[in-house]
């Protein structure tokens, strides 16, 4: 069980935390959710009550709060200043301001760099998010890209929060397009990802298809 370093991303809705999470408790390996920390930046912002659209005043928040995250694939807590925020961060608010938070070129320094000692620390992990190939950890032993259709997409997150499909499928859109078209570190395939369309796989087969990949890497 030496160093293995697996990087998931991919658009909202793709299956990316089901799958990862569980790859690692198959892996026997840790859990990084980077969507979480951004989240979780993005609950301190709106705290704050500064400006969302003021750079400066975002990231001294950012820099400022205590952000402490979990890695274990059967419960992950997420606080900021000692705050638990795992509800909180999957609230509409925090959907809603997250794109906007995430697209600061400091913010996302600061949480690449934290990210990278979590890496580093846990030697075996699954990490997931929308540039871990691309940026994180490009020398990541594998690097998968899942995608799925508009449609299955905005069905998966909706019966998991038990929203409105169109809704869902508006707010997905809008996540994509600002995630995809921001200049920092953009929702981008790394040229070396293996490319999974998840639309008509079940998430065993998936969490399969990867530890495929994987044996076959060796
Ligand atoms: O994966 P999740 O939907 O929780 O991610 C929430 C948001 O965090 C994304 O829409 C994106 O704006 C941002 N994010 C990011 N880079 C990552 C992970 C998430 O910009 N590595």
């Amino acid at each position: 069980t030496g160093r293995c370093v697996v990087a998931v991303d991919g658009p909202s809705g793709s299956g990316k935390s089901t799958v990862s999470r569980r790859l690692a408790t198959q892996l026997a390996a840790r859990y990084l959710d980077t969507g979480a920390m951004y989240r979780a930046v993005t609950w301190a912002v709106l705290r704050s009550g500064v400006d969302l659209t003021d750079p400066v005043a975002v990231t001294k928040v950012a820099t400022e709060a205590d952000l402490v995250i979990g890695t274990d694939p059967a419960g992950y807590p997420v606080s900021v200043d000692g705050v638990g925020v795992e509800a909180a961060i999957r609230g509409p608010e925090v959907t809603g301001a997250v794109s906007a938070v995430s697209a600061v070129p400091a913010v996302r320094a600061l949480l690449v760099a934290r990210q990278r000692d979590m890496i580093a620390a846990a030697g075996r992990i699954v990490v997931e998010g929308r540039d871990i190939g691309s940026v994180v950890a490009p020398d990541a032993d594998l690097k998968v890209y899942l995608t799925a259709s508009a449609d299955a997409r905005a069905r998966r997150r909706s019966a998991e929060d038990a929203s409105d499909v169109t809704a869902t499928a508006a707010d997905l859109a809008r996540r994509d397009r600002l995630d995809s078209t921001r200049a920092a570190d953009p929702l981008r395939q790394a040229p070396d990802a293996v490319e999974l369309d998840t639309t008509e796989l079940g998430i065993d087969e998936v969490v399969a298809r990867l530890r495929e990949l994987l044996n076959s890497k060796g």
